[in-house]
């Protein structure tokens, strides 16, 4: 397959040319439901989980982005089905991860602003790569550590502790125009997610030289920042409008190398 290219065909004709075991990260965000009318998009998502779960490595990752619509006063809770579907089809639920906006578009009605989405971190056994953001600790360096004694009498001694923890699995971003990307051809696009949430979940699942897939790759978020982060790419889009938003935000990379 020629890699660092978009194919602008629906994502299961590109998958259908794939190996078995060849993709390491998938970093993808689908169609929500009927929320939006992309440009004649056939979404079969059942097809497609069977696929990405054939061409995915062993220890590979699919990171899907995806929240729910309000139908008849209610949640669709199609982010909870399609996980369950993930799950019994081989992938491994290894992580719920949240994607929580700073600054959503307020909603009205008798419930709380949605300010989520889910990052369901999907993975074909254990993962082979965890590179984990970390965050200094609250008492990095040296600290007073209290030990009661025998007779119940407190001493202190200075200890040593690391000075960098996990961060936790909710990742905060802030969205909208020159915020999720100064790129401003990708807001013609409806529903991009922000860069910093690409670089994130492709520096924690992969590797430099890797290959990183995006079933449904939009303005091209995903493939910009896996070529900033040297990995290689592929994606897939059904519309070919939004592929030439992706290509024309590639141009800025005088050239596309392959690691
Ligand atoms: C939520 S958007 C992805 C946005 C992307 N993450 C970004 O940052 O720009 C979903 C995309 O999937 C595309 N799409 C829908 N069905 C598809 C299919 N079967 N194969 C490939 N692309 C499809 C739509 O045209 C739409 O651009």
């Amino acid at each position: 397959m020629e890699l660092n290219k978009i194919y602008n065909e629906n994502c299961l004709q590109t998958m259908a040319q794939m190996p078995e075991n060849y993709i390491d990260l998938t970093l993808t965000s689908p169609p929500y439901d009927d929320l939006r009318n992309y440009n004649g998009f056939l979404f079969e998502f059942e097809k497609i989980v069977k696929q990405l779960y054939r061409v995915t490595k062993n220890g590979g990752v699919v990171i899907w982005v995806v929240s729910d619509a309000t139908k008849d006063g209610g949640e669709t809770g199609t982010s909870f089905k399609q996980a369950l579907y993930f799950m019994q089809n081989g992938f491994n639920l290894h992580d719920t991860m949240i994607y929580y906006k700073n600054n959503p578009m307020p909603t009205a009605g008798k419930r709380y602003h949605q300010h989520f989405e889910y990052m369901f971190a999907f993975s074909k056994g254990q993962p082979n790569t965890f590179n984990p953001i970390t965050e200094n600790c609250k008492y990095n360096g040296l600290v007073n550590m209290k030990n009661r004694g025998q007779n119940g009498e407190l001493s202190y001694k200075k200890v040593e502790r690391t000075t960098k923890k996990k961060v936790g699995n909710v990742f905060f971003y802030s969205i909208g125009g020159g915020i999720s990307t100064k790129d401003t051809i990708a807001h013609n696009h409806p529903a991009i997610f922000p860069e910093q949430l690409a670089n994130d979940q492709i520096k924690t699942w992969s590797n430099e030289g890797d290959l990183v897939y995006d079933c449904f790759m939009g303005s091209g978020t995903t493939a910009k920042i896996a070529h900033l982060l040297k990995r290689n790419w592929i994606g897939s889009e059904i519309s070919a409008e939004y592929v030439e938003i992706a290509n024309k935000r590639m141009e800025q990379f005088a050239q596309i190398l392959t690691f």
